[in-house]
Protein backbone atom coordinates (compact mmCIF):
# COMPACT_ATOMS: atom_id res chain seq x y z
CA UNK A 1 0.00 0.00 0.00
CA UNK A 2 1.44 3.60 -1.15
CA UNK A 3 1.83 5.86 1.41
CA UNK A 4 1.76 10.01 2.14
CA UNK A 5 5.21 9.78 1.52
CA UNK A 6 4.87 7.97 -2.35
CA UNK A 7 1.99 10.24 -3.03
CA UNK A 8 4.12 13.18 -3.01
CA UNK A 9 7.19 11.62 -4.65
CA UNK A 10 4.75 11.11 -7.18
CA UNK A 11 3.69 14.73 -7.80
CA UNK A 12 7.29 15.56 -7.72
CA UNK A 13 8.26 12.85 -10.18
CA UNK A 14 5.08 13.54 -12.31
CA UNK A 15 4.15 10.27 -11.94
CA UNK A 16 -0.12 10.16 -11.94
CA UNK A 17 -2.00 9.21 -9.73
CA UNK A 18 -5.06 6.95 -10.33
CA UNK A 19 -7.84 6.92 -8.01
CA UNK A 20 -10.96 5.19 -8.64
CA UNK A 21 -14.67 5.12 -6.36
CA UNK A 22 -15.40 1.73 -5.14
CA UNK A 23 -18.61 1.35 -2.56
CA UNK A 24 -18.47 -2.45 -2.21
CA UNK A 25 -16.59 -5.98 -2.56
CA UNK A 26 -16.29 -6.61 -6.30
CA UNK A 27 -15.40 -3.19 -7.29
CA UNK A 28 -12.93 -2.71 -4.46
CA UNK A 29 -11.29 -6.10 -5.91
CA UNK A 30 -11.43 -4.95 -9.20
CA UNK A 31 -9.73 -1.24 -8.30
CA UNK A 32 -6.95 -3.35 -6.42
CA UNK A 33 -6.20 -5.80 -9.20
CA UNK A 34 -6.04 -2.50 -11.66
CA UNK A 35 -3.71 -1.52 -9.54
CA UNK A 36 -4.93 1.78 -8.69
CA UNK A 37 -2.86 4.29 -6.11
CA UNK A 38 -6.19 5.27 -4.19
CA UNK A 39 -9.56 4.17 -3.85
CA UNK A 40 -12.00 6.97 -3.11
CA UNK A 41 -15.55 5.43 -1.33
CA UNK A 42 -17.01 7.99 -2.55
CA UNK A 43 -20.93 9.78 -1.04
CA UNK A 44 -21.25 9.57 -4.74
CA UNK A 45 -22.30 6.32 -3.42
CA UNK A 46 -25.98 7.46 -2.52
CA UNK A 47 -26.56 7.80 -6.01
CA UNK A 48 -24.69 4.67 -7.91
CA UNK A 49 -25.61 2.03 -5.59
CA UNK A 50 -28.54 3.57 -3.32
CA UNK A 51 -30.71 5.51 -5.76
CA UNK A 52 -30.68 8.55 -4.30
CA UNK A 53 -30.66 12.22 -6.78
CA UNK A 54 -28.21 13.77 -4.66
CA UNK A 55 -25.41 13.05 -1.68
CA UNK A 56 -27.36 14.76 0.40
CA UNK A 57 -29.61 11.95 1.73
CA UNK A 58 -26.45 9.82 2.88
CA UNK A 59 -25.59 8.89 5.96
CA UNK A 60 -22.66 8.13 8.46
CA UNK A 61 -24.13 4.46 8.85
CA UNK A 62 -24.40 4.09 4.90
CA UNK A 63 -20.54 5.02 4.68
CA UNK A 64 -19.63 2.45 7.20
CA UNK A 65 -21.32 -0.04 5.85
CA UNK A 66 -19.68 0.40 2.53
CA UNK A 67 -16.61 1.05 3.86
CA UNK A 68 -16.22 -2.01 5.24
CA UNK A 69 -17.11 -3.89 2.52
CA UNK A 70 -14.62 -2.12 0.04
CA UNK A 71 -11.67 -3.03 2.65
CA UNK A 72 -12.48 -6.50 2.51
CA UNK A 73 -12.69 -6.43 -1.00
CA UNK A 74 -9.44 -4.13 -1.30
CA UNK A 75 -7.37 -4.73 1.58
CA UNK A 76 -3.90 -3.85 0.50
CA UNK A 77 -5.24 -0.45 -1.52
CA UNK A 78 -4.57 2.97 0.12
CA UNK A 79 -8.57 3.81 0.77
CA UNK A 80 -9.91 7.28 1.55
CA UNK A 81 -13.64 7.63 2.42
CA UNK A 82 -15.92 10.86 2.29
CA UNK A 83 -17.68 12.38 5.59
CA UNK A 84 -21.20 12.69 4.67
CA UNK A 85 -23.52 15.74 4.65
CA UNK A 86 -23.72 17.40 7.44
CA UNK A 87 -21.68 14.66 9.60
CA UNK A 88 -18.52 17.67 10.01
CA UNK A 89 -20.28 20.88 10.45
CA UNK A 90 -22.52 20.71 13.59
CA UNK A 91 -20.14 21.35 16.25
CA UNK A 92 -16.46 20.72 16.25
CA UNK A 93 -17.35 17.53 19.12
CA UNK A 94 -19.44 15.59 16.91
CA UNK A 95 -17.38 16.04 14.03
CA UNK A 96 -14.56 14.50 15.46
CA UNK A 97 -16.71 11.83 17.13
CA UNK A 98 -18.14 10.71 13.38
CA UNK A 99 -14.47 11.01 12.00
CA UNK A 100 -13.42 9.13 15.01
CA UNK A 101 -16.29 6.42 14.18
CA UNK A 102 -15.78 6.54 10.36
CA UNK A 103 -11.71 6.05 10.52
CA UNK A 104 -11.86 3.49 13.18
CA UNK A 105 -14.92 1.22 11.89
CA UNK A 106 -13.83 1.08 8.15
CA UNK A 107 -10.04 1.18 8.32
CA UNK A 108 -9.69 3.84 5.81
CA UNK A 109 -6.38 5.34 5.73
CA UNK A 110 -7.88 8.80 5.05
CA UNK A 111 -11.44 10.56 5.07
CA UNK A 112 -12.20 13.33 2.82
CA UNK A 113 -14.06 16.40 3.54
CA UNK A 114 -15.59 18.65 1.22
CA UNK A 115 -15.39 22.64 1.49
CA UNK A 116 -13.46 25.06 2.93
CA UNK A 117 -14.05 28.23 5.66
CA UNK A 118 -14.96 26.56 8.63
CA UNK A 119 -14.27 23.49 7.51
CA UNK A 120 -10.60 23.75 7.65
CA UNK A 121 -10.44 24.08 11.16
CA UNK A 122 -12.18 20.93 11.18
CA UNK A 123 -9.47 19.66 9.04
CA UNK A 124 -6.52 20.99 11.16
CA UNK A 125 -7.84 19.13 14.51
CA UNK A 126 -8.44 15.87 12.83
CA UNK A 127 -5.06 15.83 11.17
CA UNK A 128 -3.54 16.86 14.78
CA UNK A 129 -5.77 14.05 15.95
CA UNK A 130 -3.74 11.41 13.90
CA UNK A 131 -6.31 10.93 11.29
CA UNK A 132 -4.69 12.09 7.52
CA UNK A 133 -7.31 14.40 5.50
CA UNK A 134 -8.09 15.13 1.89
CA UNK A 135 -9.59 18.08 0.41
CA UNK A 136 -12.22 18.87 -1.82
CA UNK A 137 -12.92 21.95 -3.22
CA UNK A 138 -14.66 23.28 -6.64
CA UNK A 139 -17.98 21.50 -6.97
CA UNK A 140 -18.79 20.40 -4.07
CA UNK A 141 -21.62 17.98 -4.06
CA UNK A 142 -22.82 18.09 -1.01
CA UNK A 143 -23.61 22.12 -1.33
CA UNK A 144 -25.09 21.54 -4.54
CA UNK A 145 -27.89 23.47 -3.52
CA UNK A 146 -26.34 26.48 -2.60
CA UNK A 147 -23.90 26.25 -5.74
CA UNK A 148 -27.36 26.59 -7.71
CA UNK A 149 -26.38 23.07 -9.75
CA UNK A 150 -24.06 20.93 -10.97
CA UNK A 151 -21.89 23.44 -12.86
CA UNK A 152 -17.91 24.39 -13.34
CA UNK A 153 -16.20 26.39 -10.57
CA UNK A 154 -13.80 29.16 -10.36
CA UNK A 155 -14.32 30.71 -13.78
CA UNK A 156 -13.53 34.32 -12.96
CA UNK A 157 -10.81 35.99 -11.73
CA UNK A 158 -12.62 36.39 -8.14
CA UNK A 159 -13.89 33.07 -7.28
CA UNK A 160 -10.54 31.57 -8.75
CA UNK A 161 -8.53 33.96 -6.82
CA UNK A 162 -11.15 32.09 -3.70
CA UNK A 163 -10.60 28.50 -4.74
CA UNK A 164 -6.57 29.17 -5.05
CA UNK A 165 -6.85 30.71 -1.52
CA UNK A 166 -8.58 27.83 -0.34
CA UNK A 167 -6.31 25.17 -1.72
CA UNK A 168 -3.58 26.67 0.42
CA UNK A 169 -5.56 27.12 3.55
CA UNK A 170 -6.03 22.88 2.87
CA UNK A 171 -2.88 22.35 2.63
CA UNK A 172 -1.63 24.80 5.41
CA UNK A 173 -4.60 22.78 7.47
CA UNK A 174 -2.53 19.26 6.91
CA UNK A 175 -4.33 17.74 4.46
CA UNK A 176 -2.41 15.22 2.45
CA UNK A 177 -4.32 15.90 -1.36
CA UNK A 178 -6.88 17.71 -2.72
CA UNK A 179 -9.32 16.80 -4.49
CA UNK A 180 -10.78 19.52 -7.49
CA UNK A 181 -13.77 19.00 -8.96
CA UNK A 182 -15.19 20.60 -12.15
CA UNK A 183 -12.70 23.65 -12.39
CA UNK A 184 -11.26 25.17 -15.70
CA UNK A 185 -7.50 23.35 -16.60
CA UNK A 186 -5.92 26.51 -16.12
CA UNK A 187 -7.19 26.85 -12.56
CA UNK A 188 -6.15 23.32 -11.72
CA UNK A 189 -3.14 23.49 -13.46
CA UNK A 190 -1.92 26.58 -11.34
CA UNK A 191 -3.47 25.21 -7.89
CA UNK A 192 -1.46 22.16 -8.74
CA UNK A 193 1.68 24.36 -9.18
CA UNK A 194 1.21 26.41 -5.74
CA UNK A 195 0.69 22.91 -3.72
CA UNK A 196 3.27 21.08 -2.10
CA UNK A 197 0.73 18.03 -2.43
CA UNK A 198 -0.97 16.42 -4.63
CA UNK A 199 -4.18 17.52 -6.66
CA UNK A 200 -6.70 14.82 -7.66
CA UNK A 201 -8.98 15.72 -10.35
CA UNK A 202 -12.57 15.33 -11.90
CA UNK A 203 -13.20 17.27 -14.80
CA UNK A 204 -10.67 19.40 -14.04
CA UNK A 205 -7.98 18.49 -17.02
CA UNK A 206 -4.98 16.60 -17.38
CA UNK A 207 -2.29 19.08 -15.47
CA UNK A 208 -3.43 17.31 -11.83
CA UNK A 209 -1.52 15.02 -10.13
CA UNK A 210 -3.66 12.57 -10.11
CA UNK A 211 -7.14 11.39 -11.60
CA UNK A 212 -10.53 10.36 -9.72
CA UNK A 213 -13.74 8.83 -11.67
CA UNK A 214 -16.55 7.11 -10.40
CA UNK A 215 -16.73 3.46 -10.76
CA UNK A 216 -20.53 3.11 -12.15
CA UNK A 217 -19.65 6.06 -14.79
CA UNK A 218 -16.80 4.61 -16.44
CA UNK A 219 -18.24 1.08 -16.67
CA UNK A 220 -21.72 3.39 -17.63
CA UNK A 221 -22.93 0.64 -15.30
CA UNK A 222 -26.68 1.92 -13.83
CA UNK A 223 -26.00 5.39 -14.84
CA UNK A 224 -27.46 7.02 -17.85
CA UNK A 225 -26.19 10.96 -18.89
CA UNK A 226 -22.88 11.12 -17.97
CA UNK A 227 -20.82 14.50 -17.26
CA UNK A 228 -18.49 15.78 -20.45
CA UNK A 229 -15.38 14.77 -17.94
CA UNK A 230 -15.87 10.98 -18.28
CA UNK A 231 -14.93 8.41 -20.26
CA UNK A 232 -16.78 5.78 -20.65
CA UNK A 233 -14.20 2.53 -21.29
CA UNK A 234 -17.59 -0.25 -21.69
CA UNK A 235 -21.00 -0.40 -21.70
CA UNK A 236 -22.34 -2.12 -19.16
CA UNK A 237 -26.14 -1.33 -19.06
CA UNK A 238 -25.78 -2.75 -22.33
CA UNK A 239 -23.66 -5.65 -21.70
CA UNK A 240 -25.17 -6.82 -18.59
CA UNK A 241 -28.52 -5.71 -19.56
CA UNK A 242 -28.28 -8.24 -22.57
CA UNK A 243 -27.25 -10.89 -20.17
CA UNK A 244 -30.09 -10.17 -17.47
CA UNK A 245 -32.77 -10.25 -20.07
CA UNK A 246 -31.59 -13.52 -21.80
CA UNK A 247 -31.83 -15.35 -18.31
CA UNK A 248 -35.02 -14.35 -17.67
CA UNK A 249 -36.27 -15.11 -21.46
CA UNK A 250 -34.73 -18.85 -21.50
CA UNK A 251 -36.33 -19.48 -17.88
CA UNK A 252 -39.58 -18.49 -19.49
CA UNK A 253 -39.27 -20.39 -22.72
CA UNK A 254 -37.82 -23.41 -21.04
CA UNK A 255 -34.38 -23.23 -22.68
CA UNK A 256 -32.61 -22.73 -19.02
CA UNK A 257 -31.84 -24.94 -17.46
CA UNK A 258 -29.84 -27.37 -19.75
CA UNK A 259 -28.64 -30.94 -18.45
CA UNK A 260 -25.32 -29.58 -17.42
CA UNK A 261 -26.58 -27.78 -14.89
CA UNK A 262 -28.81 -30.41 -14.02
CA UNK A 263 -28.34 -32.76 -10.50
CA UNK A 264 -29.18 -36.26 -11.07
CA UNK A 265 -29.76 -39.70 -8.69
CA UNK A 266 -30.93 -43.06 -9.12
CA UNK A 267 -34.74 -43.34 -9.86
CA UNK A 268 -34.80 -46.53 -7.48
CA UNK A 269 -33.52 -43.99 -4.47
CA UNK A 270 -36.85 -41.99 -5.29
CA UNK A 271 -39.49 -42.72 -2.57
CA UNK A 272 -42.22 -44.94 -3.27
CA UNK A 273 -44.88 -42.23 -3.33
O1 LIG B 1 -18.15 10.87 -3.94
C1 LIG B 1 -17.37 10.90 -4.91
O2 LIG B 1 -17.39 10.02 -5.79
C2 LIG B 1 -16.43 12.01 -4.99
C3 LIG B 1 -15.63 12.14 -6.23
C4 LIG B 1 -16.51 12.54 -7.34
C5 LIG B 1 -14.46 13.04 -6.05
O3 LIG B 1 -16.34 12.76 -4.06
NA1 LIG C 1 -17.96 12.66 -2.57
Amino acid sequence: MLNKHQFNKMKNENNKIAMITAYDYPSAKMAEEAQADMILIGDSLGMTVLGYDSTIPVTLEDMIHHGKAVKRGAPDTFKVIDMPFMSYHISMEDSLKNAMKLYQETEAQALKLEGSGEVVGTMERLVHAGIPVVGHIGLTPQSVNVLGGYKVQGKDKDTANQLLEDALQIEAAGAMALVLECVPRQLAELITSKLTIPTIGIGAGADCDGQVLVYHDILKYGVERLPKFVKPYYDSNKALGDAVKTYVQEVKDGSFPEEKHTFTMDRDSLPEK
